[in-house]
């Protein structure tokens, strides 16, 4: 199955759970391109299987409501093999997560695989390398710099995919 091609890229944002930090990507991304008029498939997901089915963290919604983007439609999922095949760019929100994701791409060559891997923090100046720390057992706040930290990223992210997969 293909969504993404050269004139619609797929972006799928990935962390650990699907309710805290890879919603609030979506979101962000969805809104901005709205704005933009960036014209592609947006999407997030979980490596863990653990909130599946589950909405966003009652604090993500909050904060991106804050900035009125609405992400309480959303449904956690888990990852799956074929989004190697789907997505252009998979990005994930920390190193750990960046591992997780290559060890389930494995290292056989599928050749339906079209996905570059990304730490979403590399397209945010002065933060790469770093990751957009998980929020889901403290307060408020950090679900504000989570806000914070992907906003940063998201135009770079937007740039990077509509002018790469415009080469392929
Ligand atoms: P997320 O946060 O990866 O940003 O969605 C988490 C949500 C839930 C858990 C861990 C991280 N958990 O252990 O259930």
């Amino acid at each position: 199955m293909t969504i993404g091609d050269s004139k619609r890229p797929a972006i799928l944002f990935v962390c650990l759970g699907n309710i805290c930090r890879s919603p609030l990507a979506e979101g962000a991304a969805r809104h901005m391109a709205a704005q933009s008029g960036w014209q592609g498939h947006i999407d997030s997901a979980a490596t863990g299987a653990w909130h599946v089915g589950n909405p966003p963290d009652p604090r993500s919604i909050a904060i991106a409501a804050e900035h009125r983007v609405d992400i309480s439609g959303q449904k956690a999922r888990q990852l799956t093999r074929d989004d190697f095949a789907i997505f252009d760019l998979i990005i994930a929100m920390d190193n750990s997560n960046l591992q997780n994701l290559e060890k389930l791409r494995g290292s056989g060559n599928n050749h339906n695989d079209r996905a570059k891997l990304a730490l979403l923090l590399d397209f945010a100046l002065g933060h790469k390398g770093q990751d957009v720390p998980d929020p889901y057992y403290g307060g408020d706040d950090g679900f504000a710099h989570v806000w914070d930290l992907i906003s940063r990223a998201m135009p770079a992210v937007l740039d990077s995919v509509s002018s790469s997969s415009n080469c392929d």
